[in-house]
């Protein structure tokens, strides 16, 4: 029997990934999601991939109940990685009490019950969005946090906070917050990957559905930045690289090889890219045009922010490893599968 790893939001796109890598790895995974943006046929995907499906609970991380008789049902829960949270920036705007309580709550519970269960450490998904536009590129962990500029990049900094309040008070476990950049791109067999509801927000899934005609065509918003081309750059990863880094950190923790209890990461390539670099690496990895026009700026966009990943690469032994262009190219992939399912 593998180690047992709790994963919130494992049905999710991040968290499906992840669950993929953790049972390759030989762990035993219990996945705990309430399908709020994920669908179970994606744990069908999961066992297509790696003949194993995990356990899966349908509940609300929000149920501190429900969440106790998952630690209480699957006995030995050794860590948990905790992906369930709202992430839509736009909706946290206008509903910011549903992303304070989902996002805060859920945190809360699983803090609570981690010592009542002997749980060893928590890997949480954070974001580069605390670095708001960082005075210095590429931004390492000890750059400051800026002001949130939305409810929820809010709840990533309190979520933060309150994790590393509650180790300093004592708390018996250990936790390793990891600050995502872009993630973007799909498993290599089409078998997961993001699935967009509604009009996508994000860039690749918004490019994949214009590139299959699905949207008219891309707007890329703004090319008067103070960058080479004039349009935003980030640093786009892509979520197998990401999700192995998940196996690594919870490995680390659980072993308690961590060098502080509570540790810091940006999962990032280094390398920043622009928009416009972004679509012709698409056309040119796929073939494939994207249709696009320049429109105006879209409110409360960083101009530019890619990762100083050195931390990660060294501490952790993890790199990225897969091409942009690979990315783009797995990311057009599924997107022809969900066109081919009648799903997008
Ligand atoms: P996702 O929406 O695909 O996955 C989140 C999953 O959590 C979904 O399956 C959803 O149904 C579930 N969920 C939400 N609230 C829940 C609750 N209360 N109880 C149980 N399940 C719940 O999102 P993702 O892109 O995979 O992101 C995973 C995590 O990474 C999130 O915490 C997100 O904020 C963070 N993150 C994502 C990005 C990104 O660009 N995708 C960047 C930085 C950080
Ligand atoms: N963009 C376009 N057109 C679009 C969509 C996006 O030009 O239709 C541009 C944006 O202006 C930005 C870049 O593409 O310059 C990337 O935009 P995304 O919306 O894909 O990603 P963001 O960097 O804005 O934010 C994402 C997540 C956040 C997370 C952040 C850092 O949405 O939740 O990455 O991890 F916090």
């Amino acid at each position: 029997m593998g180690k047992k790893i709790l994963v919130t939001g494992g049905a999710g796109y991040i968290g499906s990934h992840t669950v993929v890598e953790l049972q390759n790895a030989g762990f035993e995974v219990v996945v705990v999601d309430n399908l709020s943006n994920s669908n179970e046929e994606v744990l069908d995907g999961i066992y297509r991939i790696t003949g194993k499906r995990p356990a899966f609970e349908k509940l609300d991380c929000r149920d501190k109940e429900a969440m106790r008789s998952v630690f209480t049902k699957y006995e030995g829960i050794e860590g948990i990685i905790h992906f369930a949270a709202s992430k839509a920036v736009g909706e946290s705007v206008k509903m910011p009490l549903l992303y304070y309580r989902n996002n805060l709550v859920s945190l809360l519970n699983l803090l609570d019950l981690m010592p009542e269960f002997g749980v060893k450490g928590i890997v949480f998904s954070s974001s580069c969005t605390v670095y708001g536009q960082p005075d210095v590129l590429p931004v390492d962990e000890n750059a400051p946090i800026k002001p949130a500029v939305s409810p929820y990049g809010n709840t990533k900094q309190i979520c933060e906070e309150i994790i590393t309040d509650t180790i300093h008070a004592g708390a018996p476990f250990r936790a390793i917050l990891l600050r995502y950049f872009n993630p973007i791109g799909a498993h290599p067999s089409a078998e997961i990957g993001e699935l967009p509801q509604g009009v996508p927000q994000n860039l690749v899934p918004y490019l994949t559905q214009a590139a299959m005609g699905i949207r008219k065509e891309l707007s890329v918003f703004g090319d008067d930045y103070n960058t080479p081309d004039g349009s935003c750059i980030r640093d786009y990863i892509n979520v197998v690289d990401l999700a192995k880094a998940h196996v690594i950190a919870v490995n680390r923790m659980i072993e308690n090889k961590s060098a502080e209890q509570v540790e810091v990461f940006n999962l990032g390539t280094g390398r920043g890219v622009s928009v416009l670099e972004l679509i012709a690496a698409f056309e040119r990895a796929t073939g494939v045009p994207v249709p696009h026009k320049i429109t105006g700026r879209r409110e409360g966009d960083i101009e530019q922010v890619w990762a100083n990943p050195e931390k990660a690469n060294k501490v952790l032994g993890w790199t990225a490893q897969e091409s942009l262009d690979d990315t783009l190219a797995s990311a057009w992939k599924w997107q022809v599968k969900l066109h081919e399912r009648g799903i997008m």
